[in-house]
């Protein structure tokens, strides 16, 4: 049996907790399967070295959706005070003792108004109940020429996925992504001036469809709840039908995420 989803009402305090407990119970796994998310957050560090050397250090930095830190001792080169805000208070856990962390809700961020320097946020934001609103609520927190490094994941992701599980069901059984258009509304709006946008598609490959689908599980990217599902389970004979009909690529099963790259500065 595997995990499925299938439609009921849900609120956004359940929402939170469901992606919360997902990325907890990822925990073990994440840093083994998280090969996508490492490649993106080396992008982003580039883009952190080529820009930051012309500001002062001494510095805020906040890394939010930090997860298990795996990016703080990084950052911590380029600023002076660097902090980690996750949901996930096992996956804080993981992060270095001496790192200090926030266990907090990047949608509600429990920070004065212009108070950090800069953001950095690697394949986190796309988990955010209202991307708009949390665009504002970074411009919120930082101070007047502050700076944002994220990646986010966009729509044309986990295609892969979705062509298997099409010959199951009618229901999406992957996230509903935000299109890169849609992100840079959004920052605009929120008062950011975009210094860079490079949309990027970042592929693994798995021995297997059943392998592939197991990633997606480990990473904790499975389906939201947000979009008024839940787990339930998905029977051996249609496990079976999703992996005949995952599409293989030289005998691989590819999994594929769209991913912008945005350097933003509050103006
Ligand atoms: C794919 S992991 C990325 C971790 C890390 N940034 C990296 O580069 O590997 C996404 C992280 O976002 C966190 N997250 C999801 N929703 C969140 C929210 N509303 N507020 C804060 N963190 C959240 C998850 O708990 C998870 O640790």
């Amino acid at each position: 049996m595997m995990a499925v989803s299938i439609p009921v009402v849900v609120n956004q305090q359940q929402q939170k907790k469901h992606t919360a407990d997902k990325f907890s119970k990822a925990v073990g796994a994440y840093a083994e399967h998280a090969n996508v998310q490492k490649r993106a957050a080396t992008a982003l560090l580039k883009k952190i070295a080529n820009v930051e050397s012309n500001h002062p250090m001494g510095e805020v930095c906040v890394d939010i959706g930090a997860g298990p830190g795996v990016n703080i001792s990084q950052l911590k080169q380029h600023f002076a005070q660097v902090y980690a805000v996750d949901l996930s208070f096992e996956m804080l856990k993981l992060a270095n003792s001496s790192t200090a962390s926030l266990c907090a809700d990047m949608d509600a961020l429990p920070l004065l108004s212009n108070s950090v320097d800069v953001i950095f946020s690697n394949f986190a934001v796309q988990w955010s109940s209202n991307l708009a609103e949390l665009l504002q609520e970074l411009n919120r927190v930082l101070k007047q020429k502050g700076r944002v490094y994220l990646s986010c994941v966009v729509d044309g992701s986990l295609a892969e996925i979705a062509t298997a599980f099409a010959k199951v069901d009618q229901q999406s059984h992957v996230n509903s992504f935000h299109s890169v258009a849609q992100l840079k509304k959004y920052s605009a709006k929120a008062g950011f001036i975009i210094n860079s946008c490079d949309q990027v598609c970042y592929q693994d490959a798995y021995q297997s469809p059943m392998a592939a689908l197991r990633s997606l599980k480990a990473i904790g990217a499975t389906n939201q709840l947000g979009t008024q599902k839940r787990q339930g389970l998905l029977t051996r004979h249609a496990l079976q039908q999703v992996c005949a009909a995952y599409p293989l690529t030289d005998k691989q099963a590819v999994v594929s995420y769209q991913v912008v790259l945005m350097e933003l500065t509050k103006v």
